[in-house]
């Protein structure tokens, strides 16, 4: 006899009972109560197949891809979404970690799978959504899923190439759910993916939106100080003051 045969169902895997199982609505009434400005202005944005946040260090940009993958979950239930990160220390170090604190702050139950590739499903009252981890240089093995979303963190540190086919193979994954969107978050790295995509080469179907690290007033006191002192003047002004890509 197993032990999980004397535990309620869902008490093992998610605490049922613990908190009630939001609507999809009340979901993202929850996610869109803390947003800054200029996260809220990106998690809003459902018009445009491919948007991005490109912001300073610090600015919120985590933060607000995590929030942006949940209300697109709670829109999509029933389908499956992707977030992207460029490398597997990042996707455990802080994607996973930033995730279970804020689907725990937002009371959105949700069981993760970490073999053989990672995976959360989140639980509102309509069913389940289920979003898979991936690292950015193993995109080839989105071929064959049908996605609703796809996000990607911090994509402008990987090679342009790879985030350009990544971003590709991402966009014909696209053909499911009732939403569909591809988002990224990124600092920018020159004249990057980013600014390739998002300006220089943006169509009608293209949106960006752009903050500063100062823009992000839950940052320590001394942070933008320890920036000042730390990095080059360049470099600064690339990281906090991003109004528009001039590096
Ligand atoms: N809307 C918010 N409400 C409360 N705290 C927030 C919010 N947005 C961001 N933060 C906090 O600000 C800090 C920086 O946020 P986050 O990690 O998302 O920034 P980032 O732009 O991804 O940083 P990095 O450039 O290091 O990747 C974190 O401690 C995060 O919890
Ligand atoms: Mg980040």
């Amino acid at each position: 006899m197993s032990i999980l045969d004397t535990a309620r169902p869902g008490n093992v895997l998610f605490q049922i009972g613990a908190y009630d199982i939001p609507t999809a609505s009340e979901a993202i009434e929850r996610i869109n109560q803390d947003l800054l400005p200029h996260q809220s202005k990106f998690c809003d944005d459902l018009d445009h197949r491919k948007l991005a946040l490109v912001c300073g260090f610090g600015a919120g940009k985590t933060h607000a891809l995590i929030s942006k993958s949940c209300i697109l979950a709670a829109l999509n239930v029933g389908h499956v979404s992707a977030i992207f990160e460029p490398t597997a220390p990042m996707l455990r170090d802080i994607l996973q970690r930033t995730m279970n604190e804020l689907l725990d702050q937002w009371q959105i139950p949700y069981t993760f799978r970490a073999s053989p590739l990672p995976e959360y499903n989140l639980e509102f009252a309509e069913g389940t959504h289920t979003i898979l981890l991936r690292t950015m240089l193993t995109y080839q093995r989105l071929r064959g899923q049908n996605l609703c979303a796809v996000g990607f963190d911090e994509a402008d540190t990987v090679p342009k190439r790879d985030a350009e086919q990544a971003m590709n193979m991402a966009l014909a994954r696209l053909r499911s759910g009732n939403v569909q969107q591809f988002y990224a978050t990124t600092t920018p790295e020159g004249h990057g993916w980013a600014f390739e995509t998002f300006e220089k080469n943006k169509k009608s179907d293209t949106g960006l939106i752009q903050a500063k690290t100062k823009d992000n007033p839950f940052l320590p006191d001394n942070f933008i100080q320890s920036l000042e002192e730390n990095y080059p003047p360049q470099l600064i002004t690339k990281y906090r003051l991003i109004s528009r890509w001039k590096c």
